[in-house]
C-alpha cells in the first residue's frame, strides 16, 4: 500500500449560517483547504463527500455530482458517503483507501451539512432515520434518549455523576473559545451547565451537541508525490480502523461501551503498530457529555468506568495528560453532521503541524479522530503523525 498523507486542511464557520446552502458550504471549505495546500482544482483526482441527508434538509440528493460541478468542469469522480454521523470519518478512509491502492494521487475529502433550514423538531426527525425505524424510533426515542440511556448505565454501574457530565460541557466550550470556526463562544460554569433545561434525563441542554450547519475539507495526497509540494508540512495518516455493530441499543452487548470503538481503534492502532499511550491528543466524537466519557474509555486513554473521573481530575483539559477536543468538541464547536468527521482530522492536523493558534499544545507526535453514527453502530478512528 502506498503512504498517504493529509496535506491541505480548511472549513466554513460552524453554527446557524442563514441562506447558505450545502454547495456553498462545500465550495468554501474545498477552497480553503485548496490554498492551504497551495494546489488548485486542477490537481484533484476524485471527491469523496461525507453528507448525512441534503435530501431531506434540502430537498436536494446527487450532491456529490453537483458538488464537483460547482468545483471544476473536468468531471472527476465524485461518490457520496452516508454512514450517519460517521460519514465525514467514513468519507476520510475511502479517500485513504483510494490513494493507498494506487488509484489516485490526490483526493478532496469533503463533509458538510445544513440542518438550520428546517425546525428542530424536524431536524431530529431526520437525525432518528439513524436510529433503528423499527425496534426503536416507532416507541418515540430520539438520540438525546437513547444516550441518556447509556448515561443511566454508566452511572449505575460506575457511579459516574450528572457533576462529571456537565464538566465535559464546561471544558469543550473552554476550548472552543479559542476556535475561531466554533459555533459557541461561550464560556460556562459547572452551575449553569447543570441547572440547564433538562432534554432526556440525565441529559441537559449543556450536555447535548446543537443543530448546526458547516463543511470541512481535507486534500490528500500520496506521501512519495508531496516532495514537489512548496511550504507544506505533511501530516501522515499512519492507521485507520472501521467497525460497525447493532443499530439498536437492545441489541448491543453492553451499554456502557461502544464495540464498534473498541474495534476500529483496536484496527487502527493495529496498523499504526502503537498502543493507546503513544497517543498525544485525540478528537472524541461527544455528540452528548457521556459520548466523551464512554469514547475515552474505549479508545484505551481510561480504565472502564475511570472516564469521568479523568474528567474531574482535569485529565482532558488542554493541559492534562491527554487533551479531549481541544477543537471544542461536537458540544460547543458544533454538529453539522457531515462535516463532523473531517473538521476532527482538521484539529488534528492542526495540532501536529503546530498550527492550532491558541489551542496548540506542545509536542504533540501521534494524534487520533474517532468519529462515530448514531448511538454506536459505525466508529472510524484515524492516527495521523508528523513526517
Ligand atoms: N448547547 C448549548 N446551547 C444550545 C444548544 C446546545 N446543544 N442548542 C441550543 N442552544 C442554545 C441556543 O444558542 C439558544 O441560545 P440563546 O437563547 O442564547 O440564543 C438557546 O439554546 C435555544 O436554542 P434553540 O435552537 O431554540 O434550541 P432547541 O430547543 O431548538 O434545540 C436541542 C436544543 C438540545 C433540542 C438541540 O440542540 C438538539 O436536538 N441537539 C441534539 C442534536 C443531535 O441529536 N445530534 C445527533 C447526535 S447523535
Amino acid at each position: 500500500m502506498r503512504r498517504v498523507a493529509i496535506i491541505g486542511v480548511g472549513q466554513t464557520k460552524f453554527g446557524n449560517l442563514g441562506e447558505i446552502t450545502t454547495r456553498e458550504l462545500f465550495l468554501e471549505a474545498s477552497l480553503n483547504a485548496l490554498k492551504d495546500a497551495g494546489l488548485t482544482t486542477d490537481d484533484i483526482d476524485a471527491i469523496y463527500f461525507g453528507n448525512l441527508d441534503s435530501s431531506r434538509f434540502e430537498h436536494q440528493c446527487h450532491t456529490a455530482a453537483i458538488n464537483a460541478s460547482v468545483l471544476t468542469n473536468r468531471s472527476i469522480p465524485a461518490t457520496r458517503i452516508e454512514n450517519a454521523c460517521a460519514s465525514g470519518g467514513t468519507a476520510l478512509i475511502q479517500g485513504y483507501m483510494s490513494i493507498a491502492a494506487g488509484m489516485f494521487d490526490t483526493v478532496l475529502v469533503v463533509g458538510a451539512e445544513k440542518m438550520t433550514n428546517v425546525t428542530t423538531p424536524e431536524a431530529i426527525d431526520v437525525l432518528a432515520t439513524c436510529a433503528d425505524d423499527i425496534t426503536e424510533v416507532p416507541h418515540g426515542i430520539t438520540f438525546p434518549g437513547l444516550y441518556a440511556l447509556m448515561a443511566r448505565a454508566h452511572m449505575a454501574q460506575f457511579g459516574t455523576t450528572e457533576e462529571q457530565l456537565a464538566l465535559v460541557a464546561v471544558k469543550n466550550h473552554k476550548n472552543a473559545l479559542d476556535n475561531p470556526y466554533a459555533q459557541f463562544h461561550k464560556e460556562i460554569t459547572l452551575e449553569k451547565a447543570l441547572s440547564s433545561i433538562m432534554v432526556a434525563d440525565p441529559l441537559k441542554l449543556y450536555d447535548c451537541s446543537p443543530i448546526s450547519d458547516g463543511g470541512a475539507a481535507v486534500i490528500l495526497m500520496a506521501l512519495d508525490k508531496t516532495e514537489q509540494l512548496d511550504n507544506v508540512t505533511p501530516v501522515e495518516i499512519v492507521g485507520v480502523g472501521q467497525a460497525s455493530d447493532t443499530i439498536d441499543l437492545a441489541n448491543r452487548m453492553s451499554l456502557t461501551s461502544i464495540y464498534a470503538t473498541k474495534l476500529a481503534a483496536k484496527r487502527a492502532y493495529q496498523m499504526a503498530n502503537i498502543a493507546a499511550n503513544k497517543i498525544d491528543i485525540a478528537e472524541v466524537h461527544d455528540c452528548f457529555t457521556i459520548a466523551e466519557i464512554i469514547n475515552t474509555e474505549d479508545l484505551g486513554f481510561f480504565e472502564p468506568g475511570k472516564g469521568a473521573k479523568a474528567v474531574e481530575e482535569g485529565l482532558t483539559q488542554r493541559d492534562g495528560d491527554i487533551p479531549i477536543n481541544t477543537s471544542g468538541g461536537l458540544k460547543a464547536k458544533g454538529h453539522p453532521i457531515g462535516a463532523t468527521g473531517v473538521a476532527q482530522i482538521i484539529e488534528i492536523t492542526h495540532q501536529i503541524r503546530g498550527t492550532a493558534g491558541k489551542r496548540q499544545v506542545n509536542g504533540v507526535n501521534y494524534g487520533l479522530a474517532q468519529n462515530m453514527g448514531g448511538s454506536g453502530a459505525t466508529a472510524t478512528v484515524t492516527i495521523l503523525k508528523g513526517v
